[in-house]
């Protein structure tokens, strides 16, 4: 599977290869281990969108361990080493930004894609036609156009893999999803934004979309506007028509796959009191070894190489993306996971379609998941905590969300519920109960975090139900609703 994975890969390089510019030789070299030489020359003409139109010679170099692996076979390469040009105008962007915006042009410097020489051309160039295409001064009269967005369309040009994999993952539809929920768009701009008649979308442009992204809007110089960019979120729709943010987890213009194995790549978004994610891990075990030796492990080993020799606990992208031991990386999120556990009750997984809160596949979900532990824990210490903190979920759906619900339904039925619920005790109580504390007892049972699935989570819980109860009994016995 690796090995196929890999050469699917190299291939996808070659094409690479095949798509970019010419002359400026940039040599550049990641050592793996040590040995033997296969070089292979490719030269072409190009004809790829992008529209550079002279011939290119590159020399793909792959120094292997020994004789008998495969070129798929990832673990035996010592070195790889990319020999590819750049055009004279693709030289330019790098000259002239080097000056004007001298970050960029460092992180680019020192990335992958610098030491390949896949530079801002190969990302930022755009036919005339495109949607968001615009000319600097120092190019009008070429063909030279350029955009500043750069949606994950054309990261997918290079990366078919890992782009089909996102689009399939429960993070396509973060901005997608919010769409079409009434309750959600009134909370963003009535109550939130108080319907203020200017300044009622700015609580959402600077909280929600940020985390959840937005559809990108151009103005009449093509250029998004500030309503709706810059946004770092995971699910935003581009002109270009294409969906998701690569850059939510690989920063630019470093790109870089040692960043985004770190937990704090996921932290952005998965942090506060809905979904303490980054709590939960770093109040773990997993987080203590993270936290405490973390500095002294190797984070940039070629991906499904990534292995615990280079690395002593898992971090968020090691249980839920990396390759490890006979699994393959993946960028679908979904892919491991046998609950629901952000919904409003725990249901397990089995839906294909990503805009399904189920996405996923309950119990193939759960068996990657046994694989990712097996790598460092006995079989025993993995059933054994499984079996804890599928019981948590199972308490909360029936000890807490299910009885919650029941009497939430009679006072809907009574009309014994207030028509603004961010203003009514007994709604506020039932939505902290699922999406804050329900969650937390949740996802820290899982993801074995204690406080988080005992003082912020079962003990809230129980204080939760019991004001509910409360409400509840006051509310049937008065025939209405509190003052
Ligand atoms: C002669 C100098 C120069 C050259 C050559 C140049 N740029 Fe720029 N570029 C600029 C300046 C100046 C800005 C505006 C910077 C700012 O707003 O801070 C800019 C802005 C940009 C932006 C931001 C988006 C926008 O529309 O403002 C991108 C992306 C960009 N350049 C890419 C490129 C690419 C790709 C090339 C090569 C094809 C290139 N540049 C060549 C000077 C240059
Ligand atoms: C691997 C693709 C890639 C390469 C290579 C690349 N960029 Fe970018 N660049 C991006 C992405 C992605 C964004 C974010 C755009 C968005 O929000 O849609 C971006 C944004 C920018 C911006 C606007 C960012 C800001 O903070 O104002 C500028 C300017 C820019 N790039 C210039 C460059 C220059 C100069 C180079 C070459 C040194 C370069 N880029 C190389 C992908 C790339
Ligand atoms: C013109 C082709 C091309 C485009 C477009 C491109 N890449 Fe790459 N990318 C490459 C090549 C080539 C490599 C190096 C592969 C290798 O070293 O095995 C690479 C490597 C990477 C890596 C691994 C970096 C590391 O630290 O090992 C990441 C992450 C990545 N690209 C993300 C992106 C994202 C995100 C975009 C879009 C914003 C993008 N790429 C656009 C060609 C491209
Ligand atoms: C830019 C914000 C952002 C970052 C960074 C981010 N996520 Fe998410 N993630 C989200 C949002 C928003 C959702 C909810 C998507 C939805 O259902 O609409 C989500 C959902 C998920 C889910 C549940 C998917 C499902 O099918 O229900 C998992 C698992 C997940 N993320 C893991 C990760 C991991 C691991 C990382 C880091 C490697 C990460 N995320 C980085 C915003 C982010
Ligand atoms: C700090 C980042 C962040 C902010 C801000 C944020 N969310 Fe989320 N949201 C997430 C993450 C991460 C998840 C996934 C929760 C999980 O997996 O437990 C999520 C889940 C959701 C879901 C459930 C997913 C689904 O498919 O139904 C909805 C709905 C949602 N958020 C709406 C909103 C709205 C509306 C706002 C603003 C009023 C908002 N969020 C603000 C990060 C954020
Ligand atoms: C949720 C966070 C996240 C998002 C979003 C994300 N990546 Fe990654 N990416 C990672 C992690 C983590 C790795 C390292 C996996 C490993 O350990 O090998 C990675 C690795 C890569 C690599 C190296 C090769 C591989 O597959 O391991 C490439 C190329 C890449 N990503 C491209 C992309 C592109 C293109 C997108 C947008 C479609 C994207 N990534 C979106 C987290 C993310
Ligand atoms: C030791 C492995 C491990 C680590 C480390 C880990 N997770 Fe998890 N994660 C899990 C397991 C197991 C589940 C529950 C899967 C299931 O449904 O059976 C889970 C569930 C989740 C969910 C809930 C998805 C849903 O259905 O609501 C999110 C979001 C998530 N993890 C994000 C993260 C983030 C972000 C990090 C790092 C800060 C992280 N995880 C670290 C193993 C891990
Ligand atoms: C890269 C190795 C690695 C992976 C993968 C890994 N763990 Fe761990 N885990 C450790 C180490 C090391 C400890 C700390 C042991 C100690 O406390 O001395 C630990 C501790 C724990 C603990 C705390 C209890 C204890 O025995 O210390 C739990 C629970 C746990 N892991 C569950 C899991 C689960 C479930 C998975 C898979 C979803 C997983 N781990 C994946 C290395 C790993």
């Amino acid at each position: 599977m690796k090995t196929m994975q890999w050469s699917i890969s190299l291939l996808a390089m070659l094409v690479i290869l095949v798509v970019g510019g010419a002359t400026w030789a940039t040599n550049a070299s990641q050592p793996f281990i040590a040995n033997q030489t296969i070089t292979t020359t490719v030269t072409t003409t190009l004809t790829s969108t992008m529209a550079i139109t002279s011939p290119v010679t590159n020399t793909l170099v792959i120094t292997r361990a020994s004789g008998t692996q495969s070129v798929g076979d990832l673990n035996g390469f010592k070195m790889m080493k990319v020999e590819r040009g750049m055009t004279e105008i693709g030289k330019g962007c790098v000259e002239c930004h080097k000056d004007t915006s001298p970050g960029i042009v460092n992180d680019w410097r020192s990335s992958r894609h610098g030491n390949v020489g896949v530079s801002c051309i190969d990302c930022h160039q755009v036919e005339a036609d495109a949607p968001t295409a615009t000319q600097h001064e120092t190019f009008k009269g070429t063909d030279v156009f350029i955009s500043g967005l750069v949606s994950p369309g054309t990261c997918s040009r290079c990366h078919p893999q890992e782009a089909e994999q996102f689009t399939k993952s429960g993070h396509v539809r973060a901005y997608t999803q919010l769409v079409p929920k009434p309750e959600m768009q009134a909370l963003m701009h009535k109550y939130e934004g108080q319907n203020h008649p200017e300044l009622n979308d700015t609580s959402n442009q600077t909280g929600c979309m940020q985390c959840h992204g937005e559809e990108i809007k151009l103005g009449a110089d093509k250029r998004p506007l500030p309503e709706t960019w810059p946004n770092a979120g995971m699910g935003n729709v581009y002109p270009d028509g294409s969906v998701g943010n690569c850059v939510a987890c690989h920063t630019r213009h470093r790109f870089s796959i040692a960043e985004a194995r770190k937990p704090n790549s996921c932290a952005s978004c998965h942090l506060g009191p809905d979904h303490p994610d980054i709590e939960i891990f770093e109040s773990s075990k997993h987080g203590h070894l993270f936290l405490t030796s973390g500095n002294e492990w190797k984070w940039d080993s070629a991906p499904d190489a990534w292995e615990p020799v280079d690395y002593r606990g898992p971090t968020c992208a090691t249980c839920h993306m990396s390759g490890i031991g006979k699994l393959n990386t993946t960028h679908d999120i979904s892919d491991r996971l046998y609950w629901n556990l952000w919904a409003e009750e725990s249901k397990p997984r089995g839906s294909n379609d990503p805009m399904s809160p189920l996405r996923g596949d309950a119990v193939p979900g759960r068996e990657k998941m046994v694989t990712v532990c097996a790598a460092c824990h006995s079989k025993l210490h993995t059933d054994g905590f499984f079996n804890q903190a599928d019981k948590a979920v199972r308490l909360y759906n029936e000890a807490y969300y299910q009885p919650a619900k029941k009497m939430r339904d009679d006072l809907k039925a009574k009309k014994l519920l207030k028509d603004n619920p961010w203003n009514d005790e007994f709604q506020q109580t039932f939505y902290f109960l699922w999406h804050h504390e329900g969650r937390r007892a949740r996802q820290g049972a899982l993801m074995a975090g204690p406080d988080w699935a005992h003082w912020h989570g079962f003990f809230e819980l129980q204080q939760d139900l019991y004001k509910l109860q409360d409400l509840y009994q006051k509310r049937i016995s008065a025939g209405k609703i509190e003052e």
